[in-house]
């Protein structure tokens, strides 16, 4: 292996750079070049196939700052069509050009999928990212749960799970945290910090939506922000049951924080917030408004004397109010658990093509007695029988449905990432750049200039 391309795709996470940097790093000390591909696989797809020499005289680059969030590649939702065949072979004459040897791919769900035609004839790495934390399996024969049932609907059929395992064991996880999860929950458990204390200073019910479409990792995440109540997509709402629970919380202390995954279902399956399709061979859906839904669901249910009576004087109307954490949970620095993680599964990929092994995924495992470990699996292993590949659901066994909170496996599941997840560093990374004066002065440097000095063009 003399030569190794590298791309980034699907939706950024704020460790893709120390991602990048793992494997250049390691590919320094292996004496191998890496080139890294323009906006995922759109740069393979491009005609002129804009790519950027990583590190000459395997010396990795000084524009790689591995602290940095987002990808000094770009990324984009753009995949080969598998059933392309011209598609297929410009990629490969692509990559022969350019003398690749093996291709890693750094992504989550959307990007291993449209890693597998690829794979076919180049060997193939996948760096997991993704903040939905939703690539990895809950036990190893999970994926032959997935069941399908024939339906009026495209695409014919409704894919469903069998019901989970009862018990799982924090060993069994294939894949037990991906980077960019760590840091988008720590957006957001310091977002639902700062919204506490203004809905507790107005008597006002504060909705908080988080990103992680059909997963629920990052609401279940949430907790250590101390929401009230936290709804996952994973478990339908049991509207009355939550209605309830918000009229006694409010009555309790005069205000409420829910803390709702994006993708959250009614009961009878229905989800809340708006969908739309990605352009992404996961069958990704994009979903808005899951919190602004329920806030009318619950306005109407909850009615104006619950407020008034507790001395809010406002109607629900204005006493609650919805907040979507949005994209800086994909943004900005990446905490220490990110940074170190990512690297090393960038390094680990490159060993995975290095020893010779095609369309394998590098994991982290964890067990109590070890703490971390790298690991990896085939791609193959995450397909289910109709050889597609689904993004893990959050264990019934990790949340409380009856208390709609964390359960105590789900603590037990956090704690290990979680506990040292933040670095000194990032607290004095934030002492010290935020007020910087020089930010008051100086433009922000985009990456983006810096890199397009480094592009070389087939
Ligand atoms: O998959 C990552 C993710 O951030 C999801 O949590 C979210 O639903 C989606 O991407 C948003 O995608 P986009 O940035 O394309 O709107």
């Amino acid at each position: 292996m003399k030569r190794i391309g590298i791309l980034t795709a699907g939706g950024d996470t704020p460790a893709l750079n120390a991602t990048i940097y793992g494997a250049i790093e390691r590919a320094n000390a292996l004496k191998i070049d890496v080139f890294g591909f323009q906006r995922g696989y759109a740069g393979l797809l491009d005609p002129r196939v804009p790519h950027v020499h990583l590190n000459p005289l395997f010396t990795t680059i000084p524009e790689l700052d591995p602290c940095k969030g987002g990808t000094l590649l770009g990324s984009s939702r753009t995949y080969i069509d598998q059933e392309s065949t011209e598609e297929l072979r410009s990629v490969q004459r692509h990559l022969k050009k350019l003398n690749i040897d093996g291709l890693i791919c750094i992504g989550g769900d959307g990007t291993i999928n449209g890693m597998q035609p690829i794979a076919e004839f180049i060997p193939c790495a996948l760096a997991p990212k993704t903040i939905d934390n939703d690539l990895g399996l809950n036990y190893i024969d999970e994926p032959n749960e997935w069941y399908r049932t024939p339906c009026d609907e495209n695409p014919g059929y409704r894919e469903q799970h069998l019901p989970y395992r009862d018990t799982i064991r924090l060993e069994d996880i294939i894949n037990y945290a991906t980077p960019g999860y760590a840091t988008a929950v720590y957006v957001v458990a310091q977002a639902l910090e700062r919204i506490r204390t203004t809905a507790e200073s107005h008597r006002r019910v504060a909705l908080v939506e988080v990103m992680g479409r059909q997963s629920g990792y990052i609401a279940l995440g949430s907790a250590y922000g101390q929401p009230d109540i936290i709804l996952i997509p994973e478990v339908p709402i049991a509207l009355d049951q939550l209605v309830a629970r918000v009229r006694q919380i409010y009555e309790l202390q005069q205000h409420v924080v829910i803390s709702v995954g994006e993708g959250v279902r009614q009961e009878d399956g229905t989800e809340l917030g708006a969908v739309a399709p990605t352009y992404d061979p996961a069958g990704n859906l994009r979903y808005s408004g899951a919190a602004d839904s329920l806030l009318k669901l619950l306005s109407d249910r909850l009615g104006d004397e619950l407020f008034l009576e507790n001395r809010s004087f406002e109607p629900a109307s204005s006493a609650l109010f919805t907040r979507k954490i949005g994209h800086t949970q994909r943004g900005g620095r990446p905490i220490l658990f990110d940074r170190f993680h990512a690297s090393q599964l960038g390094g680990k990929a490159v060993d995975i093509l290095v020893s010779g092994d095609n369309n394998e995924v590098a994991t982290i495992q964890y067990d109590a007695k070890s703490g971390f470990s790298l690991s990896s699996i085939s791609a193959n292993k995450l397909r289910d029988q109709w050889g597609e590949i689904h993004p893990r659901e959050v264990h019934p066994a990790m949340y409380d449905a009856r208390r709609m909170h964390l359960s105590a496996f789900g603590m037990e599941y956090l704690k290990p990432i979680f506990t040292n997840a933040i670095g000194a560093d990032d607290m004095e990374f934030c002492r010290v750049q935020m007020f910087g004066p020089g930010n008051l002065t100086n433009r922000y440097q985009s990456v983006n200039i810096d890199i397009r000095k480094r592009i070389r063009y087939l």
